[in-house]
C-alpha cells in the first residue's frame, strides 16, 4: 500500500515537472507570437543544389516542414517513415507534384526496430553516393509503456537509440562528403524538456516504476548527451562533421495535440508549422 502511494506520488512529480517546463516555454511562444518576430529564419537560405539529405520523421509535423525547406533549397531528400507503403507513396507523389523536378523519396524506417534502421542505412549506402545532412527528427511522446522487438523501452528506442545507430551507420559517408570549407551536418531534434531529466541514470530502460513523462524526458536528455559526446569524438579524430541539437519551440503538431485536453488550443498558443517555411 505504502509502495503504491510512493509510486503514485513519483508519477505525479514527473507529470508536474513535464507540464511545468512545457508551460514556461508555451508562455514564451505565446508572448513571442504576440509581440516578437513573425519568422526568425527570414528568406536567406542559400541554394544547396544537388546535395543529399536524410530526414527521419519527415512525413508530418516539423519534419515535413524541414523537408519542404530543403526541397526549396535544391536538396535531394530521402525521408524515413514508419507508415504504410500507400501513405509513403501518397506523400512522395504530393511532394513531387508540389516541387516538379525535385528528387524526393520516402523509404520505410521504423526506429523501434534496429533491424529496420540497419536495412534503411544499408539501402542508402548501396544506392546513394553521398550524404551531406542527416536530420534526426522523428519522435514519439508520452506513449504508454511498451517494449520494442529488441526489448528496449519505446521512447528510448525511437527518440534516441534508433537515431544513434543510424548516425553511426551513415557517419562514414557524411565524413567522406565533408570538406574544410563546407562541412556536412547532423541535426538532432531534441526538446527543452531535457533540462529536468537524468534524475536516475541507472534506469534509462525504465524497468521499474514506469512514467511516460520521465521516459520522454530521459530520451531527449540522451539525445543531448549523445550530441555533445559525438562532437567531442569528431573533433578529437579531426572528422569534419558538425553535430548540433535543437529545441524547435512548442509547435502545433500531432505530437502536441495528442497530449492536449482541447487540441484546438494548440493553434492559439503554439508555433504554427509554416513558421519553419521559407
Ligand atoms: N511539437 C513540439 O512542440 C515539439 C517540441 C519539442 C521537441 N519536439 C520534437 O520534434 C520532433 C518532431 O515532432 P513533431 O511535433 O513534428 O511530431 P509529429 O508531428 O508527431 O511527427 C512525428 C514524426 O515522427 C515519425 N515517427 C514516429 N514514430 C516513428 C518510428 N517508430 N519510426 C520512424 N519514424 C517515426 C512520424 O512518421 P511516421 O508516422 O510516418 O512514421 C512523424 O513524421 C520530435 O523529435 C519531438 O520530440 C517537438
Amino acid at each position: 500500500m505504502l509502495l503504491s502511494v510512493k509510486y503514485f506520488l513519483q508519477r505525479l512529480w514527473w507529470a508536474a515537472l513535464a507540464y511545468g517546463i512545457a508551460l514556461k516555454y508555451i508562455c514564451c511562444e505565446f508572448f513571442g507570437k504576440k509581440f516578437g518576430k513573425k519568422n526568425c529564419y527570414g528568406n536567406a537560405h542559400p541554394r544547396q543544389d544537388g546535395k543529399e539529405a536524410v530526414v527521419t520523421g519527415g512525413s508530418r509535423g516539423i519534419g515535413l516542414e524541414i523537408v519542404n525547406n530543403l526541397l526549396q533549397c535544391g536538396y535531394n531528400v530521402v525521408i524515413g517513415s514508419s507508415s504504410s507503403e500507400a501513405s509513403r507513396t501518397a506523400l512522395q507523389d504530393s511532394l513531387l507534384k508540389k516541387y516538379p523536378g525535385c528528387s524526393v523519396e520516402v523509404w520505410h524506417l521504423d526506429l523501434a526496430s534496429m533491424k529496420s534502421v540497419k536495412d534503411f542505412a544499408d539501402h542508402y549506402l548501396s544506392t546513394k553516393s553521398a550524404c551531406h545532412l542527416l536530420v534526426n527528427n522523428a519522435g514519439i511522446m508520452f506513449v504508454k509503456e511498451e517494449r520494442t522487438v529488441d526489448g528496449y523501452e519505446k521512447h528510448f528506442s525511437v527518440n534516441y537509440l534508433g537515431h544513434c545507430l543510424l548516425t553511426q551507420l551513415l557517419l562514414p559517408m557524411l565524413a567522406k562528403c565533408s570538406c574544410r570549407e563546407n562541412h556536412t551536418r547532423i541535426v538532432n531534434c531534441t526538446s527543452c524538456i531535457h533540462f529536468v531529466g537524468g534524475r536516475d541514470v541507472t534506469d534509462f530502460q525504465k524497468q521499474k516504476n514506469y512514467s511516460k513523462y520521465k521516459a520522454y524526458i530521459d530520451s531527449k536528455l540522451s539525445q543531448v548527451m549523445f550530441t555533445s559526446s559525438l562532437q567531442t569524438y569528431l573533433d578529437k579524430n579531426k572528422i569534419n562533421v558538425k553535430v548540433n541539437c535543437v529545441h524547435p519551440g512548442v509547435v502545433d503538431t500531432d505530437l502536441m495535440s495528442s497530449v492536449l485536453l482541447i487540441p484546438r488550443l494548440g493553434s492559439i498558443f503554439f508555433k504554427v508549422r509554416t513558421f519553419y517555411s521559407l
